[in-house]
């Protein structure tokens, strides 16, 4: 459809500054109701705030490219190349084809049953204190479990991973003072998965190892290994545990839901999805502009850079009713949080598993949850989450 020409949408707010990163919900609603695509006058970039033009671009590679990397950074864009986040189809749909078979539904079911049983014994370790802290004791400490026993690697090769992912993360924002401050290990990420996923570091029944095995085979470029290990490393870590993290603070600011939950677990499927569109725990990527896009009457230009801001579409009133509220029944199956279309999340599988695992695991074995201190946010240029959730719980006995 032609649209007559409007006069061009522009803001001025930074969406990086430590104030938005705080409640970026009254920035984004700004932004959402400045125009479908606005032109950000802090930064070289455009955003997309609304959920239809969030969803239409994320299905339309072909004029939303990822092949310069997804981040603002062109200097940081190129440390993804050669992985399957920065990448067009058809090299994409190869990258993408090297795990699919690990992460897809039939693979996962074999998991199952030992993701149930590592989170229902971590959360039996942790909810016998009374007061813990459930970011640091629990929705940190359990992806990075999973994860890297998935990639199959050796038990000291584990906690390094936290730094690096948060610091990948950072590198996907501008140049600001986390950026800076995150370098040193976005730099040792790639250094540190180059040593320690060496072949004969690895199970042979690891994701890791079926990359290499890839490589032999032709599929990809021997170049790709770690760039794609990497990718999978940092998209699985921090993600999973703001995923966690956010949704158990959710449960502590609104107990009446948490007893919903309780009376009926089934509904535990909807919650992690609600938590997910509110919450959503990355924040939203950048595509480049292959050509102009007309949107609504705004036209992007070519070789622009365009931030789809998942976290406001998962909030726009266009789409959602009542969209500040966290509604466990919502089931909001529709939500941009894992992405769409050919670069949504490969690891959604695995994340709605260990989450309804952890989250399950919480419900069965503890009555109550309350804040027993003011959560501390760790602010990310990408991902929101918590650094510290303290918390106490009443167990089924006390
Ligand atoms: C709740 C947790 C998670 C969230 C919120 C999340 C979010 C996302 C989003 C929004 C994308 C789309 C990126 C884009 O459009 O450019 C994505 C892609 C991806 N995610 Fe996740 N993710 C989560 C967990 C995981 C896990 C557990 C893994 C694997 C272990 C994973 C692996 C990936 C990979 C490999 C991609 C790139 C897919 C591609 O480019 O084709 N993610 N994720």
């Amino acid at each position: 459809m032609k649209h007559a020409s409007l006069p061009l949408p522009t803001s001025g707010v930074d969406l990086f500054a430590d104030d938005v990163l705080h409640d970026p919900y009254p920035a984004l609603r700004e932004l959402r109701d400045a125009g479908p695509a606005v032109r950000l006058t802090a930064y070289d970039a455009w955003v997309l705030p609304r959920y239809e033009h969030v969803r239409a671009a994320l299905a339309d590679h072909e004029r939303f490219s990822s092949a310069h990397g997804v981040g603002y950074e062109d200097q940081f864009n190129v440390r993804q190349k050669g992985s399957v986040l920065a990448s067009d189809p058809p090299d994409h749909t190869r990258l993408r084809a090297v795990l699919s078979e690990k992460l897809a539904p039939k693979a996962l079911a074999k998991l199952r049953t030992r993701i149930a049983a590592i989170a229902d014994d971590m959360v039996a370790d942790t909810v016998v204190r009374g007061s813990f802290d459930a970011v640091t004791d629990l929705a940190a400490l359990f992806p990075v479990t999973v994860v890297a026993d998935l990639i199959g690697l050796p038990e000291d090769a584990r906690d390094p991973l936290l730094t690096f992912a948060d610091g990948a993360f950072n590198s996907f924002g501008p140049f600001n003072g986390r950026t800076a401050a995150s370098l040193p290990m976005a730099a040792q990420l790639s250094e540190y998965l180059t040593t320690v996923m060496v072949r004969d570091n690895l199970r042979p029944d690891g994701w890791a190892a079926a990359v290499y095995e890839a490589a032999d085979r032709g599929d990809i470029e021997a170049s790709s290994v770690i760039p794609l290990l990497g990718a999978y490393v940092v998209a699985g870590m921090d993600t999973t545990i703001n995923a966690i993290g956010n949704t158990i603070l959710l449960f502590a600011r609104h107990p009446q839901s948490y007893q919903e939950l309780r009376a009926d677990p089934s509904l535990l499927g909807s919650a992690f999805e609600e938590s997910l569109r509110l919450e959503s725990p990355a924040q939203g990527f950048f595509r480049r502009t292959t050509q102009p896009v007309d949107i609504e009457g705004v036209t992007v230009p070519a070789d622009t850079k365009v931030l789809l801001s998942f976290a406001s579409a998962n909030r726009d009133d266009r789409k959602w009713e009542r969209p500040e509220e966290f509604l466990v029944r919502r089931n909001p199956v529709d939500h941009v949080a894992l992405g769409y279309g050919v670069h949504g999340c490969a690891g959604q599988g695995l994340a709605r598993m260990e989450a309804h695992a952890v989250l399950g695991a919480l419900v069965r074995q503890v009555s109550s949850v309350e804040l027993a201190g003011e959560p501390v946010r760790k602010l990310n240029n990408v991902t929101r989450g918590l650094a510290s959730l303290p918390v106490t719980v009443r167990t089924q006995g006390r």
